[in-house]
């Protein structure tokens, strides 16, 4: 079949040969500033948009998290956004230490409606947004670049005068060339100046600047060498909040976003899980627990991710799919035998070393820290090895299984998880153990059995057992019960060699207890066989052991 894609309708994104660059040689040292946008740029792009109520069960969560700077509404293109930030207002919801952020287009109009919404807040940032790129100023809005930066001045003319209002109100001003990063790279710092010199910002008070990728164009590199040139550009960089906001429509919002803030950034505004407009914004989730991995502290808690996730899944109608970094169902789930047998030896290291930095395989951060548990850190299907099979088994059943049994059981249970084509719990697993060993007494049952110590070294033991529903008295003399009770066993199978290994401990905490026995018995014939018995007393543990051996031999 011949393709329809037209590669020929596209071209490279420019690149400019960035001399001295620095970033890639950066490294990220502490938690930017964080604002969420989740409450505009989010609520925006979804089929539902939030009510006043959601969006203050979300507000919440957002100043519960730590955000001290969250984009609350759209005001003066939503009446709910509108609603909203009066609810915030008038009923002292704002904590002292967090700003609301609101966005307005440069039209006095819609200026005058957003600054009234914001009367009698303590914090405001007020945030301009103007597009800038070759296509929006085509094809949208029709102006030159010179008209583009009248009517950003203009706009922000508009925002200093009707901000007056806002008496006792620490104010920030925003401005956003929308769609930077598609913008000439010149006249993306020409327009911010001239908007810069309406605000006249001082090293106290400064303006925020934030660079959008509205749409991602370039791998983040580019995005990068944008971000580093427009602060080595633009004049009185102490007057200046340099603030990235990236979508993700290549898939890489979270790295364009962290190789900003190599480049220079400040600031960073995303959303809770990257919900936003198409692939949506950068997920400041990510960001967070990404530098939290590298030993940064991100000033977010995340410590209760699934409990932050459900409030966001209420609220907004999406899912976290299973795969998203941290939060999604399967990313401390491993699959695969290989990855089930490092991780459970690099947590079983960690036991001992508590202390030592984190470096665990394939688990990128201990799912504590985020509130996720290792309880099921290790599902097993088709694909698992024996390592995950007894880590299950061992961590949920307490069953604790020698080398050797785990290799035999991990074959039998292997072929049956093969046949079943699902995952399987633990206690699948336990059921097939049961019947494989402890169940295993078709031919030959345990009635019971005593001993009589001869001397220190010799005993004698009486041992009734069933073979076919009729009852037969065996007798036996050795070195201690097991011995005895393996001489009275060889009477009847003569082909019983002796037991080559054995273990054993209790199934529970406490006196009363079960023990479950181990034996790995050898026959005449070279074959080797295991047998598992469970019992309240160890030595009839350990004889039923044996005689699940004979009858699985
Ligand atoms: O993506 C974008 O450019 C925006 C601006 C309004 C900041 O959301
Ligand atoms: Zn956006």
């Amino acid at each position: 079949m011949k393709s329809t894609m037209n590669v020929s309708k596209y071209r490279p994104f420019p690149t400019v040969k960035l001399e001295n660059r620095q970033w890639p040689d950066n490294v990220i040292t502490k938690a930017p500033i964080w604002c969420g946008v989740c409450l505009r740029d989010g609520n925006q792009s979804l089929y539902k948009p939030m009510t006043e109520e959601e969006k203050e069960k979300y507000f919440r969560l957002l100043c519960d998290i730590g955000f001290k700077e969250i984009e609350v509404g759209f005001p003066s293109a939503s009446v709910t956004d509108y609603e909203f930030v009066r609810r915030i207002i008038e009923n002292n919801f704002i904590p002292e230490d967090v700003a609301i952020q609101v966005l307005v287009p440069a039209r006095e109009d819609l200026i005058k409606k957003t600054i009234e919404s914001l009367v009698g807040a303590k914090k405001v940032i007020i945030h301009l947004y103007y597009p800038t790129s070759p296509a929006q100023r085509r094809v949208v809005l029709k102006v030159t670049k010179e008209q583009a930066i009248e009517s950003a001045v203009r706009g922000m003319k508009w925002i200093m005068e009707y901000s007056k209002k806002l008496v006792g109100t620490d104010i920030t001003y925003q401005f956003s060339p929308e769609s930077f990063s598609c913008t000439e790279w010149g006249f993306a710092v020409n327009i911010c100046w001239a908007v810069m010199e309406v605000v006249k910002p001082t090293v106290e008070h400064k303006i925020i600047l934030n660079l959008p990728a509205t749409m991602e164009v370039s791998t983040p590199n580019v995005y990068a060498d944008q971000i580093e040139w427009f602060c080595k550009e633009i004049p009185s960089r102490d007057k200046l909040i340099i603030s990235v906001h990236t979508h993700n429509d290549q898939g890489t919002g979270v790295a364009a976003t962290e190789l900003a803030l190599l480049a220079g950034a400040d600031r960073v505004e995303g959303t809770l899980f990257g919900n936003g407009e198409r692939t949506g914004n950068t997920d400041l989730a990510t960001v967070a627990l990404n530098l939290f991995s590298q030993g940064i502290n991100p000033k977010l808690d995340f410590s209760n991710i699934m409990a932050i996730r459900k409030t966001y899944e209420l609220c907004t109608g999406m899912k976290v799919p299973p795969r998203h970094p941290y939060s999604g169902d399967l990313v401390f789930t491993a699959f695969s035998g290989t990855h089930q047998d490092a991780i459970r030896k690099g947590l079983n290291e960690r036991i001992e070393k508590t202390n030592e930095p984190w470096d665990v395989p394939y688990l990128p951060i201990d799912p504590k820290d985020i509130g996720r548990t290792y309880e099921k850190v290790i599902r097993v299907n088709g694909q698992s090895g024996k390592g995950g099979i007894a880590y299950l088994l061992e961590s949920e059943c307490a069953i604790h299984l020698p080398k050797d049994l785990e290799i035999d059981f991990g074959k039998i249970a292997g072929k049956q998880i093969d046949a079943l084509c699902r995952e399987v719990s633990s206690e699948d697993l336990k059921g097939m153990f049961w019947k494989e060993y402890v169940e295993r007494n078709s031919y030959m049952q345990f009635v019971r059995y005593n001993d009589i110590e001869i001397d220190d070294v010799t005993c004698d033991c009486n041992l009734v057992v069933t073979v076919g529903g009729i009852e037969r008295f065996l007798t036996g003399t050795g070195n201690g019960p097991i011995n005895a009770a393996v001489n009275a066993l060889k009477k009847f199978r003569s082909d019983l060699v002796d037991i080559v290994d054995q273990a054993e401990h209790s199934l529970r905490e406490g006196s009363n207890a079960e023990a479950i026995s181990y034996v790995k018995t050898a026959w005449s014939d070279g074959e080797i066989c295991w047998g598992v018995g469970i019992d309240k007393n160890s030595t009839r543990a350990s004889i039923k052991a044996i005689i699940s051996a004979m009858n699985r031999k």
